[in-house]
C-alpha cells in the first residue's frame, strides 16, 4: 500500500486531487498536512476526512518536527506539494509570506524526505534511496512569464504532431493567441512575487534532484477551474458576482490571455507523472484553449443566464432580474501592477511520453462548474463567511 503526504489538499486543487485519488484507487493511505489557511476549507473535503483511508493534520509546511513527526509515524512513500500562497493578488500586497510558504515551507518538505528516504551512499559519494518513492512539486505557467499576443482573435492552434492532434481534436477547442509557447525548456522569467516565489521553489527541488539525487518531478501547469475554487479567483468570483447583481471587474481592457484546464484534468496528469514521469523531469500540463479574460467572463454571463432560463429553479438564487444579467454589467478597473499578458503552454512533452491529454471541452467544462456552483450555495457562503473555522473547531478540537 502506497501512502501519500499531500499538502494543502484543503485548497482548490488539492481537494480535487484526494477526491480522485479516493475514487481511483482501493488500497491508499494519504496523510494530508493543510495549515487551514483563509483558502483551505475542511468544508471542502468534510467527507474525504471521514474516510478510514485519510489522516487530516492540521499543520505547517514549514514546520520541521511536525513534517518529521508525520514521516516517522507514516511510512510515506510519496510526496505532493500542493500547499502555497496561490493568489498573484495577494502577492502584490504581501510577498513575504508567499516567501516563506513557498519556498522555505517547499525546502523544508524536501529536506525532511530526503532524510527519511535515504538508505545509504552509493560509490559515487550520492545517496541511495528507498526504491519507489518520490517528491512531486506541484507549480505553475507563470514561473516562465509572459509572452506576446499576436491575433487579436482566436486562431487554431496548427500541431506539428499528427497523432496529437487527431487525440485532442474532438475533446478540446485547439485555440491560440499567438506563435509561441511555453516548454519545459523556457528559461524561467517570474515576473510577480507569486511567480517568483514559485520559481524559486522549482529551482530548489532542481537543485535536490542535482545535488542529492533525489526522485523529484516537476509539473507545471495553466490556470484551472472547476469545483471548489475559492471566489477570489476570475471565474468563480465572476459566478458569485453575477448571481448577486454586481458589476464584473476586470482589470485593464480585459484582453489578457491565459491557457485554460479543468481541475480533474489537472490531478490527473499529476497521478499520471507520479506513476509514470521521468525521475527528474520537469512536465508542462495545459489544455491546449488560450482565452482572454473578457471572452471568458461574457461565456460566464451568457452560460449563467441560458442556465438560470431554461432552470427557474435556480432563479431564486439570483440576487437580481434576469434581465440584468448580461455584459452590461462589466466594468473595467486600473491594471493589476505588472499583468502578464499572455500564457501559453505546450503540454506534448506529458502528451506524448505519458499519454495523458486534456479531456474537457473548455464550453462544457464553464457549464459544469457554473453548475456546480448553482448546486453548492452554502459551500460558497461558508468558505467567504470562515463557517468552516468553526467546522473545524466542533470536528478536531472538541
Ligand atoms: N489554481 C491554479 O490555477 C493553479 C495553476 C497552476 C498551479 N497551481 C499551483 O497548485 C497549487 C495549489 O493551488 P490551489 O489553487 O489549489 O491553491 P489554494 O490557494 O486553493 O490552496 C492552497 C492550500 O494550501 C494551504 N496552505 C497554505 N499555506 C500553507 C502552509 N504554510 N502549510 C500548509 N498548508 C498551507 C491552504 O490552507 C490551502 O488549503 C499551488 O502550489 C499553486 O501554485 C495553481
Amino acid at each position: 500500500m502506497k501512502v501519500y503526504l499531500v499538502t494543502g489538499g484543503a485548497g482548490f486543487i488539492g481537494s480535487n486531487y484526494i477526491k480522485y485519488m479516493l475514487k481511483n484507487y482501493k488500497d491508499i493511505k494519504i496523510i494530508i498536512l493543510d495549515k487551514l489557511t483563509y483558502a483551505g476549507n475542511l468544508g471542502t473535503i468534510k467527507d474525504e476526512i471521514k474516510d478510514p483511508r485519510v489522516e487530516f493534520i492540521k499543520g505547517d509546511i514549514k514546520n520541521k518536527d511536525l513534517v518529521n513527526n508525520i514521516f516517522y509515524r507514516y511510512n510515506i512513500d510519496y510526496v505532493v506539494n500542493f500547499a502555497a500562497e496561490s493568489h498573484v493578488d495577494r502577492s502584490i500586497e504581501n510577498p513575504q509570506v508567499f516567501l516563506k510558504t513557498n519556498v522555505l515551507g517547499t525546502q523544508n518538505l524536501l529536506d525532511v524526505a530526503k532524510s527519511h528516504w535515504i538508505i545509504g551512499e552509493g560509490r559515487d559519494g550520492y545517496p541511495i534511496y528507498k526504491e519507489k518513492v518520490k517528491y512531486l512539486q506541484v507549480s505553475t505557467d507563470e514561473v516562465y512569464g509572459s509572452l506576446s499576443k499576436d491575433y487579436d482573435r482566436a486562431k487554431e492552434l496548427v500541431l506539428d504532431d499528427q497523432e496529437l492532434k487527431n487525440i485532442v481534436k474532438d475533446r478540446v477547442e485547439l485555440k491560440t493567441y499567438g506563435k509561441r509557447f511555453f516548454t519545459e525548456d523556457t528559461p524561467l522569467d517570474p515576473r510577480s512575487p507569486y511567480s517568483a516565489s514559485k520559481a524559486s521553489a522549482d529551482m530548489i527541488v532542481m537543485a535536490y534532484a542535482e545535488t542529492y539525487k533525489m526522485p523529484v518531478n516537476i509539473t507545471r501547469c495553466s490556470n484551472n477551474y472547476g469545483p471548489f475554487h475559492f471566489p477570489e479567483k476570475l471565474i468563480p468570483l465572476m459566478i458569485k458576482k453575477i448571481l448577486g447583481g454586481d458589476k464584473l471587474p476586470l482589470y485593464g481592457d480585459g484582453t489578457n490571455v491565459r491557457d485554460w484546464l479543468y481541475v480533474k484534468d489537472h490531478v490527473k496528469a499529476i497521478d499520471i507523472v507520479l506513476n509514470k514521469g521521468s525521475i527528474g523531469e520537469i512536465y508542462n500540463i495545459g489544455g491546449f484553449n488560450e482565452e482572454m479574460n473578457i471572452n471568458i467572463v461574457k461565456l460566464i454571463i451568457d452560460s449563467i443566464s441560458k442556465i438560470v432560463k431554461e432552470e427557474v429553479d435556480y432563479q431564486e438564487i439570483l440576487n437580481t432580474n434576469l434581465e440584468k444579467i448580461n455584459y452590461d454589467l462589466i466594468t473595467f478597473v486600473k491594471d493589476r501592477l505588472g499583468h502578464d499578458h499572455r500564457y501559453a503552454i505546450n503540454p506534448t512533452k506529458i502528451a506524448t511520453e505519458l499519454g495523458w491529454y486534456p479531456e474537457t471541452n473548455f464550453k462544457a467544462g464553464i457549464e459544469r462548474t457554473i453548475r456546480w456552483y448553482l448546486d453548492n450555495q452554502d459551500w460558497v457562503k461558508e468558505i467567504i463567511s470562515g463557517d468552516y473555522c468553526e467546522y473545524y473547531q466542533e470536528i478536531y478540537e472538541k
